[in-house]
């Protein structure tokens, strides 16, 4: 469904993306995993169109999307949950999440075989949100937004989900919640691609592992070769 080819970019002469490649298939759970500063925020911002591709390509349903516009890319039915969740402030839940939602009409005539997005799913999906929807986004706990950065994406009706570090900083009972939501996201074969540092979490819920070293792929395997090989753990993730 997407695929990441021989990728270069970064931030004006700074060059953070090295020959990034990877891929995720169709309603697979795949993560980028690493050290801090190795380049998968910024390889989420290139997949988004927010960083412009220098060289290399990004590939939807095997259409190149990397020259798209960001709202194109979110249109063609990429949603993202960003690092440090980036909830409207002054909106309230409830605006946070429809804000977005006008997009979910040209997602569906995409070919989405999934049942459509709306605030009552959302809702069903993250309950403890029900009763907060009054309540400003820069009111709500940390738990709270991260729900709602990932009911907003939900409202835009993606094909690929992306998540970048969405339970950084939350207590493990909420983690833990966002953990059990991503496992029946993937039983409704939603495919995601998940950036975070519970690795053992990860193993548990995701069918494949990418390690992302200084911009590029340095190794690549399933759940069950991840948990053989503490080795890669140790010297790339620092487990
Ligand atoms: N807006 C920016 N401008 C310049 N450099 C940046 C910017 N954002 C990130 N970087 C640099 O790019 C590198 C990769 O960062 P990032 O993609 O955020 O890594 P990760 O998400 O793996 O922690 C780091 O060296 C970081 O300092
Ligand atoms: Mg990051």
């Amino acid at each position: 469904m997407l695929r990441i080819e021989a990728l270069e970019a970064g931030y004006g002469d700074s060059q953070v993306l090295f020959g990034m490649n990877f891929e995720v298939g169709v309603g697979e759970v795949v993560t980028l995993l690493g050290r801090n500063g190795m380049g998968k925020t910024t390889t989420v911002r290139t997949i988004m169109g927010i960083v412009r591709a220098q060289k290399g390509g990004i590939f939807l349903d095997n259409e190149p999307i990397h020259e798209l516009p960001s709202f194109r890319i979110a249109q063609r039915g990429i949603g993202l949950v960003p690092e440090g969740r980036q909830i409207f402030p002054n909106l309230t839940a409830r605006e946070n999440l429809i804000a977005t939602a006008n997009r979910a009409a040209s997602n569906r005539s995409n070919g989405g075989s999934a049942a459509e997005w709306t605030l009552d799913r959302v809702l069903d999906l993250f309950p403890p949100l029900a009763e907060r929807l009054r309540s400003m986004g820069n009111q709500l706990s940390g738990g709270e937004q991260q729900m709602l950065a990932i009911g907003r994406a939900l409202m835009t009706n993606p094909r690929l989900l992306i998540l970048d570090e969405a339970t950084e900083g939350l207590a493990p009972l909420v983690r833990a919640e966002i953990w059990r939501v991503l496992e029946r996201l993937k039983a409704e074969h939603l495919s995601i691609l998940v950036i975070d540092k519970n690795v053992e979490a990860l193993t548990r819920i995701a069918d494949r592992h990418y390690v992302v070293e200084r911009g590029c792929v340095v190794w690549a395997g399933s759940s069950e070769e991840l948990k053989a090989a503490p080795e890669v753990q140790r010297q790339y993730l620092g487990v």
